[in-house]
């Protein structure tokens, strides 16, 4: 083997380790960031709903509950903070109560009434629109 092809050989080792050195650093710290609470920020979604609001003043999604009441209007995520179960409203008590372990909610602000849940509801950013969809609700 010539000189040349020997030093060739021995550049392409070299990086051939590297490559394998950078897997194994990104494999293992990938783990790491998911254990110390990273996660990848998601693209936001938009949900637009077309139908006008019920007398009643609010709209049950699978994902949020939408209310619209005294010329102001809000959203909060049904995504209870405790364990995850998706929350009712209870209209005559005027709470939202998760069916799982009957955490409770302010359906104004989403904050807690009674745990086992110690963090508040996610309030999600509303635009409200005259014509359809009349609300856009950001998730
Ligand atoms: S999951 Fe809602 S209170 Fe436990």
């Amino acid at each position: 083997m010539t000189k040349l092809k020997r030093v060739h050989s021995r550049k392409h080792c070299v990086k051939r380790r590297i490559f394998i050195h950078s897997l194994w650093f990104f494999a293992l710290l990938y783990p790491i960031m998911k254990y110390m609470g990273y996660a990848v920020p998601r693209k936001p979604v938009f949900v637009k709903i077309t139908t006008p609001m019920p007398q009643a003043g609010f709209l049950l999604t699978s994902g949020f509950i939408l209310f619209d009441k005294d010329d102001k209007c809000w959203a909060l995520s049904r995504k209870c903070t405790h364990l995850g179960c998706k929350i009712h409203y209870s209209e005559t008590r005027k709470i939202l109560e998760c069916p799982c372990h009957q955490s409770q909610f302010d359906h104004v602000t989403g904050k807690v009434i009674k745990g086992p849940a110690e963090r508040s509801l996610t309030q999600l950013p509303v635009e409200k629109r005259l014509n359809s969809p009349y609300y856009v609700v950001t998730t």
